[in-house]
C-alpha cells in the first residue's frame, strides 16, 4: 500500500484546530495520510471552512433528518463505507457514538481528548481540572470504544496548571499539545507501529 493511501475520515462539530493540525501536518509532508472526507452535524463549524481551503471534501449529515441516534449512526457509517477509510478521526465532534457504530468500525476510530484521561471524562473538562486544584492536566488521544472516553490511550501529554489559570489560558495550553499528539498519534497507526488487541495497544 502506497503510505498515502492511508485514507482518513475526519468527524468535526466546531472550531476544528486539530483538523487544522491533521491538515498541517500532512501538507508538511510530516504524515503520509490523506483526509477522504470531513463530516459535521453541525452546518456553521468553522472546521468547514478550513477543509473547503484545502480542497477536502466536506459532508454535513443534518441529525434533524433522521428518526432518532442509531438512525443517524447508520447514516454516518454509509457514508465512511463509501470513502473505504482507514481510521476515523474524531476531533471535536460533539456527538457520542453509539454502541453499534463503534462495533462496526472496532479498532478504527480514535479521540482526542483535552484531559489526562482516566482524570476528567466529558465536558468542561479544563475548569474541572482547575477547581479541583491539579497541578498538571494534559491530553490524551484514546482508541473509542463504548465507553465514553476510556478505550486505549495512545498518546498523552501533560501541561503544568498554573495557579492563575482560567479555562481559556489552560485550553490554550493544552490545545497546543493536542496539535503535536494527534498527528502523531495517526502517524503510529498508519505506519504501523501499534495496533489493537484484545482491547490493549500492542506496539509493533
Ligand atoms: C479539543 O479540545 C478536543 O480535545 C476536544 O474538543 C476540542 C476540539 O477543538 N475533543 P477543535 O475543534 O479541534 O479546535
Amino acid at each position: 500500500m502506497e503510505s498515502t493511501d492511508f485514507k482518513l475520515a475526519v468527524l468535526v462539530s466546531g472550531r476544528g484546530t486539530n483538523l487544522q493540525a491533521i491538515i498541517d501536518h500532512i501538507d508538511q509532508g510530516k504524515l503520509n495520510a490523506r483526509i477522504a472526507i470531513i463530516i459535521t452535524n453541525n452546518p456553521r463549524a468553522q472546521a468547514l471552512e478550513r477543509g473547503r481551503k484545502h480542497a477536502i471534501k466536506t459532508t454535513f449529515l443534518d441529525p434533524d433528518r433522521y428518526p432518532d441516534k442509531a438512525e443517524y449512526d447508520r447514516a454516518l457509517a454509509t457514508k465512511i463505507k463509501e470513502h473505504s477509510v482507514d481510521l476515523i478521526c474524531l476531533a471535536g465532534y460533539m456527538r457520542i457514538l453509539g454502541k453499534e457504530f463503534v462495533r462496526t468500525f472496532k479498532g478504527e476510530i480514535i479521540n482526542i481528548h483535552p484531559s489526562l484521561l482516566p482524570a476528567f471524562p466529558g465536558l468542561n473538562v479544563q475548569q474541572k481540572a482547575i477547581d479541583r486544584g491539579v497541578k498538571f492536566s494534559g491530553c490524551t488521544v484514546h482508541f473509542v470504544d463504548e465507553a465514553v472516553d476510556a478505550g486505549p490511550i495512545i498518546l498523552q501529554a501533560a501541561v503544568p496548571v498554573h495557579a492563575d489559570d482560567n479555562a481559556e489560558t489552560l485550553t490554550q495550553r493544552i490545545l497546543e499539545q493536542e496539535h503535536i499528539i494527534y498527528p502523531n498519534a495517526i502517524k503510529m497507526i498508519a505506519e504501523n507501529h501499534i495496533k489493537l488487541a484484545d482491547g490493549k495497544i500492542v506496539t509493533l
